[in-house]
């Protein structure tokens, strides 16, 4: 995998938008997969600034998401439905039926679960797959121990990963569903073209695990191994456990501007 480190989340953003405009000029109905938190907002406000500028045509782009709760009513604001809709969809000026994600309210969760993983085949697989990571190595909600075949399917979040998402529930981990709907590894692997985004210093050690560690359901990330195509844009801070940083460092620098990731 290409490993890229840039100076704050700002220049991440700035680098993996241009990497969507490029792939919409080659084509323009691209099918972008989005990941929700707080790391990828600096991607999605630096490709709604391009397509202010004209530099960025998402006219006819598709979206579809990662991962959803189980159990939010739908419309809560913190629904990943809600998110994508909020900070991706209505931005980049997308209509609703651009727009793919899977039923985070459905009674027969394992059918919804189904029905996305084909809905997404039949869209034509996902083009570039946009993926956060967890502090604990997860990809999508792709907890620790997920097989690595995976397909979408309800899991049962970690208590970190809780946790870590209770900031968007007012603080409180009574409030974060403990299950969700997420794409699988194995679908996420589906996609033409994976862009990891990880930024700060509580991402550094799961980067690490993911990068140069072994393959292993233990550190989902890690799938990223198996990729054809995976590039992780990491700032300074999130490769700071990196053993290769300066062979990483190095390695970008030759390569010619025009390539892109
Ligand atoms: C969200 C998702 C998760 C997040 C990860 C990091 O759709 O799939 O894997 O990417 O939990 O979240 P942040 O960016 O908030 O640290």
């Amino acid at each position: 995998m290409e490993v890229v480190i840039v100076p704050d989340s700002a220049a991440g953003g700035e680098l993996i938008a241009e990497a969507m405009a490029g792939l919409l000029r080659q084509k323009p109905d691209a099918l972008l997969g989005v990941a929700t938190g707080s790391t990828p907002l600096p991607v999605y406000e630096a490709l709604a600034a391009k397509v202010r500028a004209g530099e960025a045509d998402t006219s006819r782009a598709r979206v579809c998401q990662l991962d959803e709760y189980v159990g939010l009513p739908a419309g809560h604001p913190e629904s990943y439905r809600s998110v994508v809709l909020r900070e991706v969809v209505e931005p980049l000026g997308l209509s609703e039926s651009a727009f793919l994600g899977p039923d985070g309210t459905a009674e027969d969760v394992a059918a919804a679960c189904l029905a996305y993983d084909r809905a997404l085949a039949e869209a034509g697989g996902v083009d570039l797959q946009l993926l956060g990571i967890g502090t604990d190595g997860h990809i999508g909600f792709n907890e620790p121990c997920s097989s690595l075949a995976s397909r979408t399917r309800i899991k049962t979040l970690t208590e970190q990963t809780r946790v870590d998402n209770a900031r968007f529930f007012d603080g409180d981990i009574g409030q974060v569903p403990h299950h969700v709907i997420t794409q699988g590894i194995g679908t996420i692997l589906e996609a033409r073209h994976l862009v990891l985004l990880a930024t700060g210093e509580a991402k550094a050690d799961a980067v690490a695990l993911a990068v140069e560690g072994p393959l292993s359901a233990l550190v989902p990330a890690s799938a990223l191994q198996l990729h054809p195509h995976a590039t992780v844009v990491v700032d300074e801070a999130a490769a700071s456990s990196l053993k290769l940083a300066d062979y990483f460092r190095a390695t970008y620098a030759a390569k010619p501007s025009w390539q892109g990731i």
